[in-house]
């Protein structure tokens, strides 16, 4: 049994198409702006699907009221599927004083939850922070699936070495080569980026991340390997964070800019509803 949160009903109607069977929730916001959940029914074992893209703190604090109801319904076993994890960035402190923000996340959803099931989590060391089973689903295969035909005889690409699973994960399914871009100081001032051991010169690449924000490591990509000659630039991304004009301006800089619906966006076109029912 499923129930969705206000942050995952762009799922919903893909959920029950492909077969989940979902219990009601009424979710709607007191006068003073508090929020209401109540749940429709009951069930032994329920799986949670909220994703906490923006406004985060309210998505959070709604998985945490659904968990809440749940037990008091007399749930025994709680699984929490978030695709997009907030904080989940912040997974260290940087200047004293500072939380562990992804942290104090983890343990909030700990309290409700057996399980915890995040996509493409930013640094999975972090999911050391849940107590229970903890998941870091990746979506190689929802993205693969998506581009297949398109790529030919392409490569893959991470815009940096912490992303190279990413694109071995992808381009395994592929069956094509992948690398990642390295930075390499060439004067004082200047550092250039370039993919190490792959020539990427008139073959289509896909260039996999974990998250798009301004777009401005996209766009940096995209246009190094413009000039080095290569066919047509995909990306696909997990996460479609998107700070204001990124969409406009990593669009213009390549042939197809894709994220999956971890985040709804006006480019998601990437379902991870699949892998969900598989969890
Ligand atoms: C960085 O570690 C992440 O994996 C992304 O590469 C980064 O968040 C992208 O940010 P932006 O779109 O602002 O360049």
């Amino acid at each position: 049994m499923f129930v969705v949160g206000s942050g995952a009903r762009h799922l919903e109607d893909e959920l029950r198409r492909l077969g989940g069977k979902l219990l009601g929730a009424e979710i709607r916001k007191f006068p003073d702006g508090e929020k209401y959940v109540r749940i429709l029914g009951s069930a032994d074992e329920v799986t949670v699907v909220q994703s906490t893209f923006r406004p985060q703190d309210e998505h959070l604090l709604e998985l945490l009221l659904i968990g809440d109801a749940l037990r008091e319904r007399g749930a025994r076993k709680l699984r929490a599927v978030v695709p997009y994890l907030a904080y989940s960035r912040q997974d260290r402190v940087t200047k004293d004083g500072e939380p562990v923000s992804v942290r104090a996340v983890m343990r909030a959803i700990d309290l409700y939850y057996d399980e915890l099931y995040v996509f493409d989590l930013h640094n999975p060391g972090t999911l050391k922070f849940f107590s229970g089973k903890a998941v870091n689903v990746s979506p190689a295969r929802a993205i693969a699936d998506y581009f297949g035909d398109k790529l030919g005889e392409g490569v893959v690409l991470a815009p940096d070495r912490g992303a190279r699973e990413r694109a071995r994960a992808v381009a395994e399914k592929l069956g094509l080569e992948y690398s990642h871009f390295e930075k390499k100081r060439v004067s004082p001032t200047e550092v250039q980026m370039r993919p190490v051991d792959i020539d990427v010169r008139g073959k289509n690449v896909l260039i996999v991340d974990d998250i798009i924000s301004t777009g401005g490591t996209m766009v940096k990509a995209a246009n190094l390997l413009r000039k080095m000659g290569v066919g047509k630039v995909f990306v696909a991304v997990t996460h479609g964070v998107f700070a204001e004009g990124a969409i406009e301006r990593v669009s213009k800089a390549v042939d197809e800019l894709a994220v999956t619906n971890t985040i709804p966006t006006p480019v998601s076109r990437i379902s991870i509803v699949p892998d969900i029912l598989g969890l």
